[in-house]
This record gives structure tokens, sequence and C-alpha cells, in this order.
């Protein structure tokens, strides 16, 4: 088991890659209450881990991120009498920890809580960095709050039982992450892609721990995004409008997203065709899109829509090379027209 305490502004997290669900009360303060809040897919699969008087149990998918979802909770931890001693751990991917961070955070002012990662992304992405929050009206993560879980638990065997489709979600960000930041973990990747994808024990703990430190790193840095943590959003600018006009997984999705933005970096920074042409190479590998033949106005129009709320211009992460990413600001228009010519070439 790797341990590493993850210190921030916010508060000091305890990250535990490796150690075991059955363990989690090692990690609750002792005489504490305990309350678990988990989606019914983990529930079934990991009934067993539960009491039944101790697990409050949510929907599943994108769509129950909301402050419906929140009331109901509150509405939940108020019949159980939970109160200022009452200790709360998420059991869940991304959707169950968001929700869980923002109802711990705000239920009676903040009451302390713990996570459970089940999902690769979950482990590799959600639960470091503090962001914790819900959806409105269609606006992605809206409402929310900063705020650092006690611990979080990476198990590595629950991953044993996730949907190869959601794995992909994970590796998408554990390169994407490789991509910005560190070229040694790429190179990692791409010996050990096999291993990765069958789940090796050793492969995945390593590679969730060099993701989590890169994360944590950079957002250390920049705990309420306003400069580095931006180098975070690779291939998501695209991304995020893919998954919204296409429906499609968001894994796949910024899949798509980091293949633009290497062609737009080869352009606009000089990135080497070599280095992308290995980064095109090792997301094949996996298994991951890197081109999308379907309609790309939905996905221009939905880009567009971000000028609602953040005006004319984008921060657009480009790569110089692997391990080197930038931040530029760049007008919208000008992203998809040269996307368009792409397309047209
Ligand atoms: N807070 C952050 O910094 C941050 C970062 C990245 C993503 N997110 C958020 O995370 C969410 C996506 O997270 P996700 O991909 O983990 O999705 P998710 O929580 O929906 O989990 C994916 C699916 O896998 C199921 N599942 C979870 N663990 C399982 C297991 N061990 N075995 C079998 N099935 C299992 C879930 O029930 C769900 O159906 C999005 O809402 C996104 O906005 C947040
Ligand atoms: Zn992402």
């Amino acid at each position: 088991m790797i341990k590493h305490t993850i210190k921030g502004g916010l508060g000091n997290s305890i990250l535990l890659i490796g150690e075991y669900f059955k363990n989690v009360m090692t990690y609750v303060p002792e005489g504490l209450p305990v309350l678990f809040i988990t989606d019914d897919n983990v529930y079934q699969l990991y009934d067993r881990h539960f009491q039944v008087n101790d697990v409050i149990r949510i929907g599943t998918g994108e769509t129950i991120k909301t402050l419906d979802t929140v009331r109901h909770l509150y509405q939940e931890l108020l019949n159980r009498k939970a109160d200022r001693s009452t200790f709360i751990v998420g059991v869940g991917g991304g959707i169950v920890c968001d929700i869980t961070g923002f109802v711990a955070s705000t239920y009676m002012r903040g009451l302390r809580y713990g996570f459970i990662s089940s999902t690769l992304l979950a482990q590799v992405d959600a639960s470091v960095g503090g962001k914790n929050g819900v959806n409105f009206k269609g606006y992605k993560n809206l409402v929310g709050v900063f705020n650092q879980p006690e611990f979080v638990i990476c198990d590595i065997n629950l991953l044993k039982t996730l949907p190869k489709r959601e794995l992909l979600c994970g590796f998408a960000e554990i390169i994407k992450t490789a991509v910005i930041a560190d070229e040694s973990l790429f190179a990692y990747l791409e010996q050990t892609q096999d291993r990765a994808e069958n789940l090796d024990g050793d492969v995945i703990e390593k590679l969730v721990c060099e993701s989590v430190l890169i994360k944590a790193h950079i957002v250390n840095a920049d705990e309420k995004e306003t400069g580095v943590r931006r180098k975070l959003n690779f291939g998501h600018t695209f991304g995020h409008a893919v998954e919204k006009a296409t429906g499609m997984p968001h894994g796949q999705a910024v899949s798509i997203g980091m293949a633009l933005a290497l062609m737009l970096s080869m352009k606009i920074e000089g990135l080497s065709k070599e280095s992308a042409d290995r980064i095109i190479k090792l997301l094949h590998q996996f298994n991951l899109p890197v081109d999308y033949n379907g309609d790309w106005e939905p996905i221009f129009n939905a880009l567009e829509k971000d000028k609602k709320k953040a005006g004319n211009h984008i921060h657009f992460v480009l790569l110089k090379e692997i391990g080197n990413a930038i931040v530029k600001k760049m007008p919208i228009d000008n992203l998809i027209s040269l996307t368009r010519q792409y397309n047209s070439s």
C-alpha cells in the first residue's frame, strides 16, 4: 500500500492507494458515528461491506448529480439524526464523491468526511483536488465547494467489477496527466499498456499513485484554479463539447479532444510530429478514439455556448513536448476555424 499525505491550504488529505474497503474504520476517528453514502450499483456489488442502517443510497448516472439528490441526502441525514459528530464516507465513483463532498461540506456547515473511490476515474481524478459539487440547469458542476476529504482509499480490487468503458475513462485521464506533466510516466504507460488494461495490481498502483501525485502537486500550486491548474484541462475544451453534443462517454470524448489539441499544438507551438504520433499511438493502444467522423457543427455550437459563461476567449492547453504543457488564452472563434480547416484538409 502507498500512503501519502496531500497538504493543501484547505486541509490535509491522506491518500491510501492499495488499501482495502474493509479497513475503512481504521481511518475514521474512534468513537464517531459513521454514515456511508453510495450508489445502487456499488451497493449491489459490495453490500457485504455495509450495515443496513449505516448506508444511504442514491441512484446512478450524471442526471442524479443535482440539488434534488442533495436535498434527499439532507433529509436522510436529518432522519438518521446526523449531527456534527457524524463522519460521512462516500463510496463510489466521481458522482458519489462529488455529491458526498458537497453534502458533507454543507450539512450543519460541514461534517468530517472521507472517500472510498471505486472507479479508476475517481481514483486518479475526482478524489483529489477538493472540488465537490452538483450540476444545475444543464451546467456541469455549477454549484459546489472546494473542500478536502480527510482520507481517500483507492481500493484497486474494486476496479475488477468496473465495466470496461468506465476503466477507459480513467486511462484517458492517466494518459492526459502523463502527457502534460511527466514524460517518464508516459514511457511507462507505453511499456505497460497490456498489464494496465488487465489490471495488474503493481502497474495500476503505480499509475494511480503517480497520476494522483502529479495532480496533487499541480492543485497545491493553484488551489482555486486560476493558473497552472488549467493544464489539467488538456483535451477537455473540445472533449466537453464532444461529450455534450454526442453523449459520448467522458474518457472517449477527452481522447478526441486531446487528439485535436495535439494537432493545434503542432500548428501553434511547434510540437513535433513524432511526439504527437507517439501520443496518438498510445491512445489507440488503449482503444480510445482519436477522431470523430460525425457532424462537427453541434460540437462547435456547444463550444460557442461556453462564450456565454467565459467570454470570447478560452484558456486552451497546448503541448510543447510530452511532459510540457502551456496554457494560452485563445479566441473561441479561432479554435473553431482552425478545427474546421483541419477537418476539411
Ligand atoms: N471533483 C473532481 O475533481 C472531478 C474530477 C473528474 C470527474 N469528476 C466527476 O466525476 C463524475 C464521473 O465519475 P465516474 O466516471 O467515476 O462516474 P460514476 O460515479 O458515474 O461511476 C461510473 C459507473 O460505474 C459504477 N461503479 C462505480 N464503482 C464501481 C465498481 N467498483 N464496480 C462496478 N461499477 C462501479 C457506477 O455506479 C456508475 O454506474 C462526473 O460527474 C465528473 O464531473 C469530478
Ligand atoms: Zn476529465
